[in-house]
């Protein structure tokens, strides 16, 4: 090999490990970590069925991101708080959910009661054991749900 030939090839190594440098990086930001899909995916223990109240809807954070258990006579049903227009969290509003972003509202059950959002909050799936109340995935099945329901933001 020649001089010219070996600094053509060093500056070439050194610049593929720059350009990797900087691309690495951002790629790592916009994809999360495996883990974090991993703990969206686990049930976890959202508390003692009796800090429920029959007939409300308390807030609760479910895998780091907020959400709102339903008790409806013993019935529990808990919501993602995420709105389903742009991701902005919404707000118990009584007893309604209120999106400040841009002002959709739900009913009680997560349907649309005003736009511009237009798919109903999911839910988690939950059940009762031991009396308390163990929440595990959101369910997505209803509805083809924006991607930031499924582990993909922070
Ligand atoms: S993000 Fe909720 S209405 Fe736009």
């Amino acid at each position: 090999m020649t001089r010219a030939g070996f600094l053509k090839w060093l500056i070439g190594i050194f610049g593929v490990a720059a350009v990797a440098g900087v691309v690495y990086p951002v790629l790592r930001f916009l994809k999360p970590p495996a883990a974090l899909s991993g703990a969206i995916g686990q049930v976890v223990n959202a508390g003692a069925l009796s800090s429920f109240p029959a007939g409300q809807l308390t807030a609760v954070v479910v895998h780091d991101q907020p959400a709102a258990v339903q008790n409806l006579n013993g019935k529990y049903a808990v919501y993602s708080l995420i709105c389903t227009h742009l991701g902005c969290v919404v707000a118990l509003d009584g007893d309604a959910f209120k999106c400040p972003c841009h002002g959709s509202t739900f009913s009680t059950t997560g349907t649309v009661t005003h736009g511009p959002a237009t798919l109903p909050l999911p839910t988690y799936h939950s059940q009762t054991q031991n009396g308390s109340l163990l929440v595990g995935p959101i369910d997505l099945s209803g509805a083809t749900y924006p991607t930031w329901y499924k582990g993909e933001f922070t």
